[in-house]
């Protein structure tokens, strides 16, 4: 009977071992997966050296003349980003988003028309696709069926109730369905197009009444004359 059971035990020791093979020994070769679940692949890991590339670095060097998203050229700038500070970056003025024109851009009666016209060419190529050329909120993209795109005449984005740092700061990091425009537009001609939209807003203000009382002061001259 004992004879029986040392051979079972032999045959199960000898089993397991060629199962499991011998603790402590290291193999050369990657096991066998019966379910292989994607474990290996040919692909690259960050920060690991690869034998594919001559300089056997895994990762790779942007392509020679890549522009970077960020940097001192103030092209990328986010709230909270690079520590860029300040109205100017940020939109807001002591934690609350401030009103005005900041004043980096150092504005005289002539150069404000410099960065109206700035702002209705940047409006154009930017924003217009969506809101539309007169800022109605019916641009190409939103008669082609993206819904929600905003009148930008509406009461609520008038200056008096939204502040221009608001302005910059949703031309910035986006809001919504509404994409971030930041690593696209530069700090000062996202001012710009905030002086435009101001401007646009207020053009689009002046009522009937008004229109017709500044004709009327315009033709009394006319008669006087
Ligand atoms: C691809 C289309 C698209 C473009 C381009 C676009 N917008 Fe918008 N915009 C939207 C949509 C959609 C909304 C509504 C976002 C929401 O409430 O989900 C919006 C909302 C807004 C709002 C209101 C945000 C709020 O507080 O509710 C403002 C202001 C605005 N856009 C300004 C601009 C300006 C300025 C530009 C150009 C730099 C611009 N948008 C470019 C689609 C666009």
């Amino acid at each position: 009977m004992l004879k029986y059971f040392f051979i079972v035990y032999a045959i199960l020791a000898i089993a397991v071992l060629g199962l499991f093979g011998i603790p402590g020994t290291k193999f050369e070769r990657p096991p066998f997966r019966v379910f292989p679940d994607m474990d290996e692949q040919d692909k690259l890991k960050g920060q690991k050296p690869s034998h594919f590339f001559e300089d056997g670095m895994g990762a790779r060097l942007p392509v020679a003349g890549t522009v970077p998203l960020s940097g001192d050229d103030g092209v990328f700038s986010v709230e909270f980003g690079e520590g860029r500070t300040g109205y100017y970056y940020t939109g807001l003025k002591d934690g609350y988003y401030g009103t005005g024109m900041p004043e980096e851009l150092a504005l005289t009666p002539e150069n404000a028309e410099t960065l109206l016209a700035r702002g209705e060419d940047r409006y154009g190529i930017f924003c217009a696709i969506c809101h539309g050329e007169s800022g109605d909120g019916q641009g190409t993209v939103s008669k082609l069926g993206l819904n929600g795109v905003r009148n930008l005449h509406e009461d609520g984005f008038q200056s008096a109730n939204y502040p221009d740092g608001l302005l910059y700061h949703v031309i910035t990091n986006g809001k919504g369905l509404m994409g971030a425009y930041g690593m696209n537009i530069p700090v000062e001609d996202r001012w710009a197009i905030v002086a435009y939209m101001r401007a646009m807003q207020q053009a689009r203000a002046v009522s009937a009444d008004d229109l017709a009382q500044s004709s009327e002061v315009k033709s009394e001259k006319g008669e006087g004359q």
